[in-house]
């Protein structure tokens, strides 16, 4: 372990941002060094629970600040590009919350940002990063199911629609593809790739946003069937079938401690706990590029990225979304 620690600063004190920080308290060489917010009470607020020396009540007040090694940016979808780059623009590292943008374009400035002023940037797929998907990932290359044909995923809740909230506002990106539809399509992009064709179903809010998506994603011999949507549940298991046999991941799939083999009928069990929520890992993942000088990850590049918000362009077409 390197004596320094690698400094972190949070903007856009929300959700997500909450359960970030509490998860980042577990990663021994990490140190939250300032947080900001639009509103300076509430970065007070978050700072004091964090134990995290300075709070600002402007993003770029945080962008300025020399001790800052990283930005964590967990403002809302719409905002992603915009701060992504700026923090660039000012030499820190990124790692931004997914969906990257709500364009293929903003996604592609973004990476060459990155490039540009040559700092780590990173979409925070922190699926991408825990146990479980990592296990299932290397068991599933390694030929443990067969060629792989099949891909059922699927994320749904049902989303309170309160006055402004930002999951049913059309202004800030809302709606399920860009939300939630962004996980199962990740999990058939890592398990099979780019694929041929696309299909895209949706059901629409008055907001014009979409509350369910169901696609259907077919490779050369492959079909995933996916679901997402902010207006009903499902049980959220995975299955990724092979023709040797099929892997579940436990529910909810995207945050899973654990997985099953189902082969002849007989089920081997595999257990996978979360460091936290399991949110350390992909700040785990920063450090590693940052120390090695890397400006993206290779689990999860900047072609990743750009892959899949190509995949999820496509979608927003088909079902015709527009932001
Ligand atoms: N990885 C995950 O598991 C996960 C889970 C949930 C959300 N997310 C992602 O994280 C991002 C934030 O989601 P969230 O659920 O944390 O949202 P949230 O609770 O609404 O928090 C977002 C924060 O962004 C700041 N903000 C800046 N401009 C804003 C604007 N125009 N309207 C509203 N807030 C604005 C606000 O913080 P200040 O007032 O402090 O500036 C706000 O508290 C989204 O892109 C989402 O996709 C990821």
């Amino acid at each position: 372990m390197e004596s320094r620690k690698i400094k972190w600063g949070i903007i856009g004190l929300g959700n997500i941002a909450n359960q970030f920080a509490t998860d980042l308290l577990l990663v021994e060489d990490a140190e939250l060094v300032a947080v900001a917010s639009r509103n300076y009470a509430n970065a007070n607020e978050f700072a004091a629970k964090y134990n995290c020396p300075k709070a600002y009540d402007s993003y770029e007040a945080l962008f300025a600040d020399p001790e800052v090694d990283i930005v964590y940016i967990a403002t809302p979808h719409n905002s992603h590009a915009e701060l992504s780059i700026k923090a660039l623009q000012n030499e820190k590292h990124v790692l931004c919350e997914k969906p990257i943008a709500l364009s293929y374009a903003d996604a592609v400035r973004m990476v060459e940002a990155s490039r540009k002023h040559n700092k780590f940037f990173m979409e925070a797929f922190w699926t991408r990063f825990i146990p479980s998907v990592q296990d299932v990932l290397s068991k599933v290359e390694n030929g443990e199911i067969g060629a792989v044909n099949y891909i059922k995923a699927d994320f749904a809740f049902i989303g309170n629609e309160t006055e402004g909230s930002r999951l049913f506002d059309k202004k800030s990106g809302g709606g399920a593809l860009f939300d939630i539809g962004v996980y199962p399509l990740f999990l058939s992009y890592i398990m099979l790739g780019i694929p041929k064709e696309i299909i895209a179903k949706s059901i629409f809010h008055k907001n014009e946003i979409d509350l369910q998506t169901s696609m259907i994603l077919n490779y050369e011999n492959a079909q995933a069937v996916l679901h997402a949507s902010i207006v009903s549940e499902s049980d959220m298991k995975a299955v990724i079938g092979g023709t040797n046999g099929r892997v579940e991941l436990n529910a909810p799939w995207f945050m899973a401690d654990g997985y099953s083999i189902v082969k002849d009928e007989k089920e081997s069990v595999f257990s996978f706990p979360n460091l936290g929520k399991g949110y350390a890992h992909e700040a785990i993942e920063c450090h590693k590029c940052i120390r090695n000088n890397q400006i993206e990850s290779e689990l999860w590049s900047h072609q990743n990225s750009l892959d899949l918000s190509k995949i999820v362009e496509e979608i927003k077409n088909q079902i015709g979304l527009k932001f």
